[in-house]
């Protein structure tokens, strides 16, 4: 199978899906605590608000965005753990949480904080127990676990109580069960938190075969930047519940390519070089100077606004400057950029 999704009918499809949810406001202090007993008052909260979504088999979607995004609320409406306030989810035809069942035999889920193996007991009697549950065949349990071993080097693992492994050690057997009953699609929640960088390598490494050689599709939210890099050609950005992007990861320069930062080398170091900078930016509106080093000034601003000329004529002669360069967003900046909640989005762009 090709790495290209060939197939036209999306394998998951979202329409309008919005999840709320009641959060109590307490107010602060024994006595809010006391009220709140007895008049407790709540505000409904949208995790995730109207989101639209497509994905085609064999695709590898990275969906990302700051912490309480909404991320593990869409996947976990996705699998069908949550219900939707409004909106309709369909995988594989089925409407998750209606046929939770049925939909788990399409879908394999990570989620990095949480493990499905049973604590206590040995990592091949929760490979088997999986087995019983998906009903796999002793044939089908036989080669699905036999190529998982070989991935990911189970066989030192399987006795042990999922209790007793590493981090990795049980990323790794996490994984195998979420595959062990071939599913189609793969969800992964933070998979790679706290990996060190070798398991990393390895987790990505499979995850990349899975696709590319298996037509797995797969849907990553990370905060890592080499997992999104790594195993994702399409990105869709979430931010406070809502859809902000969603295209190529290589394009996502274009959509917010007009920020640029204009970076000033000092001769020597000058402690009042940003109020210099501030000072004289102050009428030009998109513009924001910080002082990241003694001797570096670094500008910020909309190329739609000001050009980078502009801003070397206003500040040179105000500032003992050595060295200019000019730096155009690349996807990682604006990635992190997301995540920091540092991101402007402009509903004039589209
Ligand atoms: N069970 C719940 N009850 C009430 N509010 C919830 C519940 N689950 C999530 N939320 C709220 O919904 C919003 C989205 O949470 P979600 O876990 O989906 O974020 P996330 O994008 O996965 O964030 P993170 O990057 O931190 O994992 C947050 O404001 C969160 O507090
Ligand atoms: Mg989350």
């Amino acid at each position: 199978m090709s790495a290209h999704p060939t197939a036209t009918t999306p394998i998951i499809e979202v329409r309008g899906l919005t999840k709320q949810f009641r959060r109590p406001m307490k107010e602060p202090g024994l006595k809010g605590a006391v009220r709140h007993l007895f008049r407790p008052r709540f505000a409904d909260v949208n995790a995730v608000e109207d989101v639209n979504l497509s994905i085609l088999p064999g695709e590898s979607v990275a969906y990302v965005g700051p912490n309480g995004a909404g991320k593990s609320t869409t996947v976990k409406l996705l699998t069908g753990i949550l219900v939707p306030t409004s909106g309709t989810v369909t995988v594989s035809g089925l409407t998750p949480f209606e046929n939770r069942i049925e939909n788990a035999r399409n879908i394999g889920v990570v989620f990095g904080q949480r493990s499905q193996m049973w604590w206590d007991i040995p990592v091949i009697e929760s490979f088997r127990l999986l087995g019983d549950i998906y009903e796999i065949t002793e044939d089908r349990f036989a080669a699905s676990f036999g190529e998982l071993n070989d991935v990911l080097e189970l066989e030192p693992l399987l006795k042990v109580p999922a209790r007793q492994l590493s981090l990795g050690q049980r990323m790794r057997c996490d994984l195998a069960a979420s595959l062990l009953h071939r599913p189609p699609i793969l969800y992964l929640d933070e998979p790679t938190i706290g990996l060190d960088v070798s398991v990393k390598a390895r987790f990505r490494q499979f995850i990349r075969y899975m696709h590319r050689e298996r037509g797995l599709t797969v849907m990553l939210t990370s905060h890592d930047l080499g997992d999104i890099e790594e195993l994702c050609d399409r990105m869709v950005m979430i931010d406070k519940g809502k859809i902000v992007y969603d295209g190529a990861l290589n394009e996502v320069t274009a959509r917010f390519g007009w920020e640029r930062a204009l970076h000033l080398t000092l001769t020597e170091p000058d402690p009042s070089a940003l109020e210099t900078a501030s000072r004289a930016l102050a009428m030009r509106t998109g513009a924001v100077a910080t002082q990241p080093e003694p001797t570096l000034v670094t500008v910020t601003f909309d190329s739609r606004e000001d050009t980078s000329g502009e801003l070397i004529r206003d500040l040179a002669p105000l500032l003992a400057v050595t060295d200019i360069r000019i730096e155009e967003p690349s996807a990682e900046s604006i990635i992190r950029r997301l995540y920091e909640g540092d991101l402007r989005f402009d509903p004039t762009d589209s």
